[in-house]
């Protein structure tokens, strides 16, 4: 069998483990997925994807046969010798990652395994060398994950990098685990396990740091009559700041850059080192979904009884995820002003439904802002940019709306009556009242 149509294990079909299993069947491999949740791998295993990714459901019909689903570990230690971990390390009350489910599955690997672990679940650093402390002799490789929700089949196929860590000892294993991503021509980059695990916390929290960054600047530009777009797109321009994550909005959420910002402050703190820039990001990012509310009150004063509608739940477009959604902050908040709160979102409504029992759910857009005396556009869902504003305007009880994402088009909205706040440029109030003749 040649190197790279070795077979793939992957402990742990979640998000990051199903794409990892569908990409590497797609690239020819067998592979055998295993999860502890029956009636995920059951669904699994009659084609359906227990999450909303493009692209990854079609795939998977497509290589059905390449792939198989089981609860069993021995039959994924029977057929695989490299093992992805991709089992979920949220958060605890501590704000350090939750590793119990890695250090379950390390358990359940016999001692004189042959396999090669290689760890693709987020980890603080420094997990690596624990876990090859307490089994010596087990090849341990970092691989960390760098998959964007939304575009993670597309992420997948055309890696910026692949990060593979290993420490001494362990070159044959790193070796494997190259071969595997070798086809993909992304650039490999070989370090030591510590290293690797840092280059994962640290890139999310740099990405983070960055929204941050754009949004105080955001609410700068406001105080003095800037246009954030414009002066991220002026910044981006230098090659050493870069375009990419400087959209201003209402924060940042889903399931990574939250608890790995927190994990990697965290872990810092746990070394006795205060990493204050960490803790700015995160309070930025708490502070900046908040601010909606505000720009609501400074059009309709008390929010009590007022009718508010949120576009999009999700943290953000083409995925139901929900983790971590400004949206719930954003709720509960405006809930909490004594506001009603209808929302819609395109995919993420029954996820969200669970999670916001007292937000009435609409079945369209259209539904959600029948009726209601302001919007609030929270995920930038492309079906929103084309909504018939004058409709829209025509519908509420008073056309205002908060974008959120600076997703709309200011102007397209004014002609149609709105009155509009964006983040980080200047609002647009409602038409004065034409004089009288
Ligand atoms: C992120 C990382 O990008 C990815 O490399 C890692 O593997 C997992 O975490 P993801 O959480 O899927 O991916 O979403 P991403 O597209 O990075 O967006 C994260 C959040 O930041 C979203 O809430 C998004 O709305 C927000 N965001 C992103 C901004 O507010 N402004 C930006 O400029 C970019």
């Amino acid at each position: 069998m040649s190197p790279e149509r070795e077979p793939v294990g992957v402990i742990g079909v979640g998000w990051v483990g199903l794409v990892t299993a569908v990409c590497f069947a797609e690239l020819g491999h067998e592979v055998v997925a295993r999860d502890i949740v029956p009636e995920k791998v059951e669904s699994l295993a009659r084609g359906e994807t227990t999450i909303h990714e493009p692209g990854l459901e079609e795939m998977l019909r497509r290589n059905a046969e390449r792939i198989t689903f089981t609860t069993e570990m021995s039959e994924l230690l029977d057929r695989a010798r490299l093992l992805f971990v991709c089992v979920d390390t949220p958060p605890t009350y501590s704000g350090d990652a939750d590793l119990s489910r890695v250090r379950t599955v390390v358990q359940e690997l016999p001692e004189d395994s042959e396999h090669v672990l290689i760890m693709k679940s987020t980890v603080p650093a420094g997990t690596g060398h624990s876990i090859r402390r307490d089994r010596a002799g087990l090849p341990y490789v970092s691989c960390p994950e760098f998959l964007k929700e939304g575009t993670a089949v597309k992420d997948f196929m055309n890696p910026d990098r692949v990060v593979v860590g290993a420490d001494a000892g362990d070159e044959g294993a790193a070796a494997a685990v190259a071969a595997l991503y070798e086809p993909l021509g992304g650039e490999i980059l070989h370090t030591d396990v510590a290293s690797a695990e840092m280059i994962k916390l640290a890139s999310n929290a740099f990405l983070a740091t960055k929204i941050s960054f754009i949004n105080e600047i955001a609410n700068v530009c406001e105080e003095v009559g800037a246009d954030v777009g414009e002066v991220a797109a002026g910044m981006g321009l230098d090659a050493r700041i870069g375009s990419s994550f400087l959209r201003a909005g209402i924060g940042y959420g889903g399931s990574c850059f939250p608890k790995d910002v927190s994990a990697l402050k965290m872990l810092a703190g746990n070394t006795g080192y205060h990493f204050q820039l960490l803790t700015a990001v995160i309070e930025v990012n708490e502070l900046q979904k908040r601010r909606v509310v505000s720009k609501l009150q400074k059009h309709l004063g008390s929010l009590i009884g007022k009718r508010i509608a949120l576009l999009g739940l999700a943290f953000k477009p083409d995925t139901d995820d929900m983790r971590e959604a400004s949206s719930l902050v954003l709720a509960a908040r405006l809930q909490g002003e004594g506001a009603e709160v209808v929302a819609y979102d395109p995919v993420a409504a029954g996820r969200a439904g669970e999670m916001l029992d007292s937000v009435e759910m609409a079945a369209s857009a259209l539904a959600a802002l029948d009726g209601a005396d302001a919007a609030v556009l929270v995920t930038e869902w492309g079906e929103f940019a084309t909504l018939d504003w004058n409709d829209v305007a025509a519908r509420m009880a008073r056309p205002l709306i908060v974008d959120g994402r600076n997703f709309l088009d200011p102007k397209a909205l004014a002609e149609a009556g709105f009155e509009y706040e964006g983040i980080g440029k200047t609002a647009i109030d409602a038409p004065a009242p034409a004089a009288n003749g």
